[in-house]
Parts: C-alpha cells; structure tokens; sequence
C-alpha cells in the first residue's frame, strides 16, 4: 500500500499506475463463462480501466471461453459494447483497440470429450507469438455446478512452464461440507497459494481504509476494544431486489449470499489484531483468528426476515414471492439481522450488531463503532440532552468516507452540548474517482497478491457458523413475508437489538 504524504494531483489516471511499485508479468489471462453477465458489467470494464492507467503488463491477452457460438470479432464487438454501458471512464478509441487487439475467443464445452484442446492450443500458441512464458491466469466466472469439469481439465494439462494461477467466483460451496470437496479439488491440482477466492468486497476502496485507519493511525487502536467500544453495528442494506437471479437466490438467501461473506469480511476486519506485516498470509492470519473466535449465535439473537410488496422510492414494487422464479409459499429470506460475539480479550462481551437485506428503504454498507460515553459528564443534565454517544462511522458505499460523531458546545450563552460530525469524504480529499472492486482484485492476481482474498480456512469457518445458524432455522417457521420493501425490516430485527436497551442507528 503507497503512502502519500500530502494530497497529490490523482485527476490523471496515469499518477494511479505510477504509485504502482511493480507491473504484473506477462501473462494470459482466460476467461471462463466471457459470455455472461459477470464478464460484461465487471470484469471488462474492469480490464478496460486498468489498461487506461497502464498497470496491465506490457505483453497480454484475454481469452474469453463460452459455450455459445462466436469467434474473435463478435467477442470484441460484444465486449466494447460492455465497455461503453459498463466502464466508470469515458471510452476512448485509441485505448480500446489497443486491448480489444489482445483479445480472443473460443467456443467450446469442456464437458465434451477434447473440448479443451482449442483453449489449450490457442495457449501455446499465443506463449510463441506474445512471449507469454506460460503464465495463466484462469478466472472461472461460471456456475459451481460446472467448475469440477474445467478445473480437472485446467490441473491435466497445466504450462510446462511459468506460473498459474486460478480466481473462483463466489458462491465457494453451499455449506461446510460442500466447500470443503471443493477445496479438496481444488488442491489437487493446484496449491492453496495459487487459488484467489474472490470476495468482492475485500477490493472496495473504503474496505480496505478500514486497515489504513485502524493501524496507520496511532489514535485509534488504543480505544479499538471492550474497554471503550460500547457495541459495533454492521449494516449492508439494498434498496434492490434479487434483480432476476431467482434461481441462484432462492437456494442461498440472505445468509449465504451476503452475511457468509461479504458481512463476515467485514467483520473479521474490525474485529482483528493488528498484523505484523501487509502480507497475504499475516493479514488473512489475524483474520481467521476472529472467525474462530465467533461463537454460534442462540435463536433469539438472529432474526430473520422476507420482504412483502412495498414501495422504493415512490415506486411500487412486488413481494419476493412475486418475483419470476419465485416459489409462492417460498421460505428463503431476504432480511437476516444477528447479535454477534468475538471471544477474545479484545472483544468478549462486546456485542456486534449486523444487518443485511434486499429491498431496504436506501442502499447503505456501513460499519459503526458506537463508544461508551463519557464516564462523568460534568454539566447540568440540561445541557447534554441532545448528545449522543461517540460513534466512529466508516462509510462503504456510497458517499465513501469516514465520519465521527462528537460532542459540540452550541454557540451562544450557557451551556448546551450537541452531536455534530468530523467528516473526511473520498470524493472531497482525493479529487478521484474510486476505483471499482473487480480492478484492484483482477491486479492483484497479476501480482500473484493473496492479501484480499479468501483463504480456505476463512471459506470454511465462515460457513461453520452460517451452517449452525441454518440449522436452528429448521426448528421454526416465522410467517414470511414480515417487512414491507422499503422498510429497515423486520419487528424481529428490532426487538433484537433493543432488549438490549440499544438501537439500530438511524438513517
Ligand atoms: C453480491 C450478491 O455478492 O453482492 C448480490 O450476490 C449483491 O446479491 C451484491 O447485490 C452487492 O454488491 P455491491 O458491490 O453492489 O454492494
């Protein structure tokens, strides 16, 4: 991670390339499932704004591998089109070209006997022309269901030489059980430092501040635990619905979809010890230490939830088990809120708070450490009426930054207290525009850089837990749906949260 001292001029794209202290090697990197939607609204996009910047290596191609029908020409075509609705830069000739140049594509099923061999030869014969050195990157951006088939291919017939590397898409299995045969074929062919599980929210921007504020700041980490921390509430809330994905969704639901990772990330990020160093084994070290530390919650410490007809916005739309796919007596939720704990000496005791939903009134990923208050407030009781308890807000999305929540005198005579906030917004410090998940993620598997991504032991204590929360679930039938779109959720969720004499934070 660079350092910059003061704020530099980041409006040139090229600066972002320069901060960079290596580029990748050359390599190929292929493409499995180029004709879906992952490929066309991320991974090109994100391809595309790495090649602005100049980070990818000077010798590359992509190749795009798809059941359906097409050759190098439609591929690129399709491709720039994605590029034109999907990139955050403005699309320029001169820089499309230049990597739609790189680019192939080839038809094929690798179910069918030899349906490899196109992929394989294409490889070879690129290594020649390119001067490759064999390196691969695979990036299976295809249904689980398919992935056994190609990475046995993949593992037969590996490069003699160069390196390897192979990115798997999430879902990573459907409980324990089932991520762990996968790991297990995984390992066969490759080693656990060549697999890159992606998380996308490890790439975000603002996921990754949360390493930069807790351990480049020497102000933060004494107060970072139990003694101080009152609670910690981690919110990722969706104003969307399942947006057509009802087969996927209704067989993983809100407890797989997001808590299993994205919401576990985040709170093994806050919750861990400071790492000895940035490397991919410390970081992901202390991390899983957290995820061990967890324990199972009891039912009346999870709730969950399924969104009823409602409106967004002003706009009316329909109850999950109106959606197309939908079963209409479905029991999949949309909601899940839950009452954490880490067992450690840094946390036991200190409850973590986290929510997740579809169709919630406003999209919001925030993580919240909520302060004790001040021991002894000094002034008449008057006075402090308005003030609330010190909260340190680190925003996700949108509106990325940081906020803290203190006490203020409100100018005038006498004394009167008020909670107003210190803001630092991304937009505002960096003059920049934020890169997007899926190209800090795909440069750093160039980079061969594990860091933000997950390893097996993380994969499998995450779905530890999320298995046993499961597991209570079968032992009662709450009546579904139980919140209105556009609501913050369930009654349930509340109730929760304020037996404890607490709240969710406010919007
Ligand atoms: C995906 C989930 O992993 O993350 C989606 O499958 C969800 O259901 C998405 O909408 C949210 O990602 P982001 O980056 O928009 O917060």
């Amino acid at each position: 991670m660079a350092i910059i001292e003061e704020q530099e001029e980041l409006q040139n794209p090229l600066v972002e390339g320069l901060l960079l202290r290596r580029k990748p090697d050359p390599c190929a990197l292929v493409i499995f499932g180029a004709s879906g939607d992952l490929t066309h609204k991320k991974l090109m996009p994100a391809l595309y704004a790495l090649m602005l910047r100049r980070l990818l290596p000077e010798r590359f191609v992509i190749v795009g591998v798809a059941r359906s029908e097409g050759d190098d020409e439609t591929f690129r075509n399709d491709m720039q089109e994605a590029v034109k609705q999907h990139a955050r830069d403005e699309f320029r000739e001169d820089i499309w070209s230049e990597l739609a140049e790189s680019m192939h594509y080839v038809a094929t099923d690798f179910a069918d006997e030899g349906g490899e061999d196109a992929v394989h030869d294409l490889l070879v014969r690129l290594d020649e022309e390119r001067g490759l050195g064999g390196n691969r990157v695979y990036y299976l951006a295809v249904p689980p269901p398919v992935f056994p088939t190609i990475v046995d291919a993949l593992g037969k017939r590996r490069s003699a030489t160069g390196w390897t590397r192979l990115i798997v898409e999430k879902p990573f299995g459907h409980d324990l059980e089932s991520a762990r045969e996968l790991n297990a074929l995984l390992w066969e062919h490759f080693d656990e430092r060549e697999i890159f599980r992606i998380d996308h929210y490890l790439g975000k921007e603002t996921v990754q501040n949360m390493l930069a504020l807790r351990f480049a700041n020497g102000i933060f980490e004494p107060i970072w635990n139990r003694q101080f921390v009152d609670h910690i509430q981690i919110t990722v809330a969706e104003s969307i619905g399942i947006e057509g994905r009802a087969d996927y969704y209704e067989r993983a639901g809100a407890i797989r979809d997001i808590f299993q990772n994205h919401l576990l990330q985040l709170l093994s990020l806050t919750a861990m010890e400071p790492p000895i160093d940035f490397t991919a084994e410390s970081v992901r070290n202390e991390k899983v230490k957290v995820l061990r530390a967890m324990h199972t919650p009891g039912p009346k410490s999870v709730a969950r939830g399924q969104y009823g007809r409602g409106f967004i916005e002003g706009v009316e739309v329909p109850a999950y088990r109106e959606e197309t796919g939908v079963a209409p007596d479905s029991m999949t939720e949309t909601y899940v809120a839950a009452k954490l704990f880490v067992d450690s000496w840094r946390w036991a005791d200190t409850p973590f708070y986290v929510r997740m939903g579809k169709r919630l009134a406003r999209r919001e990923t925030t993580i919240a450490i909520q302060f004790k208050r001040a021991p002894h407030p000094p002034f008449e009781e008057t006075a402090a009426e308005g003030l609330r308890p010190n909260v340190l807000l680190v925003h996700v999305q949108p509106d990325e930054g940081v906020s803290l929540a203190i006490g203020a005198k409100v100018p005038g005579q006498g004394m009167s207290i008020r909670t107003v906030h210190m803001d630092f917004l991304y937009g505002g410090a960096f003059r920049t525009g934020m890169p997007e998940a899926y190209e800090r993620l795909i440069l750093d598997t160039l980079l061969g850089d594990g860091t933000l991504f997950t390893r097996s032991d993380e994969v499998e204590e995450q779905w530890l837990l999320v298995d046993a929360i499961v597991a209570a679930w079968q032992r009662d039938r709450p009546s579904f749906p139980n919140y209105a779109a556009g609501a913050w959720g369930p009654p349930s969720a509340d109730d929760l949260i304020h037996r404890d004499g607490r709240s969710w934070r406010r919007h």
